[in-house]
């Protein structure tokens, strides 16, 4: 039996293999609400074998949607709505997590499809918060967010949670990564505050570590919470692999089972080095030197190259984006391409058997 088939328990959540589908926003809710789009988009993922399968960054409040059509958490009848998705995952045996989020200064953006710019006011845009009024390049100056605001900020990513649970979700993942809200606290370059928020490494970490502490609170052993993180801005001078290690250390402290380990989205000036399976070593460091369960995303395109990456041992299960949506049932190749005898779903048995 390969790694990547074999089941794994993370918190309390016991996932039937490890080919995880990573979370990615479809832009295409309406006040926050789920549509027929996103029925389609998740359940084809969940009749394809995947065993988690994480839903898309959803806001925990308006202002930190990226676009006018980001899934919302902030309301019950949102909630309510996405409820469809565990409910649909569970009586397949797949687990449902999803992802809560804030935008910060990335907020109030077209759809990728009308071309991802900050909108204007005409356009609808709104005003978005962030640590610092330090803009991210092309987008609208952000409104230095108050202690005030920080407090809400907590109160509505418990909220949020406590909605995802009680829609029967499995897994909660805080969304601190690609140069977001939580992300923009942890990192100098758009962290410029002179309170206890900002400055010293300490005080930059707070608001996730008192988030995270905040959601565990509220997220039973019996599920799981996850982070997502950048583990470097790919930026001299700004976020970088050692203070994600140092992080790690006190999220492990505040009861997060497991870190999804990406990397950038805080800086134009990002100087990535792309290669397959990219961010993995990242996820490896992060995991042998704190010895945290992690995931590695990011260029992981077979199910042979998965499973190298997971026979290392630091590494407990890989996310899969954009060869999920080429192919919802990329787990079903990577099962045979492994020689797998993994059952497809049972409406698709006849498939399996007589498959050429
Ligand atoms: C259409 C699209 C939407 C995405 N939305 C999110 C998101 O909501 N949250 C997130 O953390 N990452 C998001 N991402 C990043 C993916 O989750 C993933 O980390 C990235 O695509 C790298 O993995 P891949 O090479 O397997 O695609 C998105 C990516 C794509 C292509």
């Amino acid at each position: 039996m390969s790694k990547l088939f074999s089941p794994i328990t993370v918190g309390g959540v016991t996932i039937k293999n490890r080919v995880w589908v990573s979370p990615m926003c479809q832009y295409s809710a309406v006040e926050g609400v789920i549509q027929d789009w996103h029925a389609v988009h998740y359940g084809a993922f969940i009749t394809g074998g995947a065993g988690l399968v994480m839903v898309e960054a959803s806001a925990v409040r308006p202002q930190g949607r990226i676009s006018a059509g980001d899934v919302g958490i902030w309301t019950d009848q949102q909630a309510q709505v996405l409820a469809e998705i565990p409910r649909f995952a569970h009586r397949h045996g797949v687990k449902a997590g999803i992802q809560i989020a804030h935008a910060g200064r990335k907020a109030s953006a077209h759809q990728p499809w009308n071309g991802g710019a900050s909108m204007k006011p005409s356009e609808g845009a709104w005003e978005t918060e962030a640590p610092s009024a330090v803009p991210y390049e092309g987008f609208a100056i952000p409104r230095e967010m108050t202690i005030q605001d920080i407090e809400q900020l907590k109160v509505d990513f418990i909220a949020a949670a406590e909605r995802a649970l009680g829609a029967e979700f499995d897994v909660v993942e805080i969304h601190a990564a690609h140069g977001y809200l939580l992300h923009e606290f942890l990192s100098p370059i758009s962290n410029k505050r002179t309170d206890e928020y900002g400055g010293s490494f300490e005080n930059r970490i707070r608001l996730l570590c008192e988030v995270s502490s905040a959601v565990r609170l509220v997220v039973p052993s019996s599920k799981a919470l996850f982070v997502r993180i950048s583990a470097t801005d790919w930026v001299e001078g700004g976020w970088d692999l050692e203070q994600s290690i140092s992080l790690v250390r006190e999220l492990h402290a505040r009861g997060v089972d497991l870190i999804d380990v990406s990397s950038g989205g805080l800086d134009a000036g990002q100087q990535i080095v792309l290669g397959p399976a990219y961010q993995a070593e990242f996820a490896k460091r992060i995991h042998q030197e704190t010895g945290v369960a992690t995931n590695a995303v990011g260029l992981i395109t077979t199910g042979p190259q998965a499973e190298a990456l997971l026979a290392s041992g630091d590494i407990e299960a890989v996310m899969i984006g954009r060869p999920m949506l080429g192919n919802p049932r990329w787990a079903y190749q990577a099962a045979a391409d492994l020689g797998e005898e993994v059952p497809w779903a049972d409406q698709y048995q006849r498939g399996f058997l007589e498959r050429r």
